[in-house]
């Protein structure tokens, strides 16, 4: 299917749900506050490799839903959540640590995790794609 729509009311504050879309994995995660602050804490660290704000990869009035595609930026595995060094996910093929707003910090995955065309269709409903 080339879009998908998906009800964010399911995923639950702190939870993650993985949705198929193209084929790919895309990780819908409901941040808590604490992430949410963590991320925008480090809109400019200087270990940003593909500098960008939280706020460039969520939707205004959404912020607490990050999109984003489930493949490591450096060979495609999939990395998991909450075990890494930034409080977001890791990719334990090589070692590469992603932040809450998945962007990469540390290990060989060059780009942040990829944020698919999305947009917010109701308050709870997502079209993906
Ligand atoms: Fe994720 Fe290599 S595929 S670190």
């Amino acid at each position: 299917l080339a879009t998908i729509d998906f009800d964010v009311s399911k995923v639950m504050e702190g939870q993650q749900v993985v949705i198929t879309w193209q084929g790919k994995p895309v990780f819908v995660r409901h941040r808590t506050a604490a992430e949410i602050q963590r991320v925008i804490a480090d809109n400019n660290a200087s270990d940003l490799k593909e500098p960008q704000t939280d706020q460039e990869r969520t939707k205004v009035g959404h912020e607490p839903f990050l999109v984003v595609v489930g493949s490591c930026t450096h060979l495609g595995c999939i990395p998991t959540f909450g075990t890494g060094d930034f409080g977001g996910w890791f990719c334990p093929c090589h070692g590469s640590h992603y932040d809450a707003s998945g962007r990469i910090r540390k290990g060989p995955a060059p780009l942040n995790l990829v944020v698919p065309p999305y947009e917010f269709t109701t308050d709870t409903s997502v079209r993906i794609g």
